[in-house]
């Protein structure tokens, strides 16, 4: 099977929900990066998902639906999760709540676990294919698993061209980097993934906010595995001069003598543009004749941490 890329237009993403109510796979862009989208009540679809990506079964899948009254249905939200959902839906936040017994969602997509990860996406053609396909959609990340996450409809061909159906394709992801994810399921409300919606953003709706040390891999913060987001290069962070051959992400307008190459993340040292950019160069610059990828320092505030948590990760000993 090669997929087919097709402009979301109407006609196409009614055909994407027609796959998926069929149990099959379908790449679609969100706000964030491409999903791979299948009918998160099928187990069989779900099942698809994980062999797709190569993704360990222990690494639980968020689930995309509309909105509000659509994520009532399958987890118990209190007043603290709808404030959330009102606050930051549809948008780049994946709220971990207590999954409904009744929910009728595959158990695979939430690992076995009594939780689930709901998020209603902010993109038009997202929320388009949810309201076609009428069902809650399971939908990581449209890539191998452990490589660069897409976010254009090529990355994901790139990745994954044999396993999928169709490609919507909705353009490059206006803002390029996972929804962050927060479990509310305890006191605090504890944040398990650095993302779109910033840790400054959740304290003012929340003030106290739990972040769980790097790297910790309990049942309930599962899949936080530290190498994750690889390119086929070493990525060396806080870099401040080259080593032979290494190509450079800069950030700011300043990029330091001798690096082979150089992409600027944002010129005007703007995060949001860095975090749009992000995935996009690293993919560009994981080519053989480079010894390595330098990323200068970004600074560790607002979406700073996402894409700082993404570079550590991409930085990390491969498993
Ligand atoms: O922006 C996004 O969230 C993208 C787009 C496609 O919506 N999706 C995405 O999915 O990044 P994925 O599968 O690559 O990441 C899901 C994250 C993982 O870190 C997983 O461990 C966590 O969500 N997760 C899912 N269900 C969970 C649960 N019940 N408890 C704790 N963490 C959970
Ligand atoms: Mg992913």
């Amino acid at each position: 099977m090669t997929a087919s890329i097709l402009p979301a237009t109407p006609e196409a993403i009614e055909r994407a929900a027609r796959l998926i109510r069929e149990g099959g796979l379908v790449a679609f862009p969100t706000e964030t990066v491409y999903g791979l989208a299948g009918d998160a009540t099928s187990e069989e679809a779900v099942a698809r998902i994980f062999a797709a990506k190569g993704r360990p079964r222990f690494n639980p899948l968020i689930i995309h639906v509309p909105g509000l009254a659509e994520a009532e249905a399958l987890a118990a939200f209190d007043e603290r999760a709808r404030l959330a959902a009102r606050r930051f839906w549809p948008g780049p936040l994946s709220l971990v709540l207590p999954r409904r017994a009744e929910c009728g969602l595959s158990l695979l997509a939430s690992a076995g676990l009594d939780t689930v990860a709901l998020r209603a996406p902010a993109h038009a053609v997202a929320q388009a294919l949810l309201r076609a396909a009428c069902r809650p959609i399971a939908a990581p990340s449209a890539n191998r698993s452990g490589r660069v996450s897409p976010t254009t409809a090529a990355h994901v061909s790139t990745d994954l061209d044999d396993q999928v159906a169709l490609i919507l394709d909705g353009g490059p992801c206006p803002v390029g980097v996972e929804s962050t994810v927060l479990d509310l399921t305890g006191r605090t409300p504890a944040l398990l993934r650095a993302g779109g919606v910033t840790l400054e953003e959740l304290r003012e709706v929340f003030g106290d906010i739990e972040i769980p040390a790097a790297g910790e891999n309990t049942p309930r913060a599962p899949g936080r595995l530290p190498s994750h987001y690889a390119p086929g290069l070493a990525v060396r962070l806080d870099a401040v001069d080259a080593r032979p051959g290494e190509a450079l992400l800069a950030f700011g307008p300043e990029a330091p003598a001798g690096f082979a190459e150089v992409l600027f993340l944002s010129r005007s040292a703007d995060l949001a543009e860095a975090a749009a950019n992000l995935f996009a160069m690293l993919r560009r610059l994981d080519r053989p004749e480079f010894s390595g990828i330098a990323v200068l320092p970004i600074p560790e505030v607002g979406l700073g941490r996402a894409i700082n948590d993404r570079l550590r990760r991409a930085a990390a000993p491969k498993l």
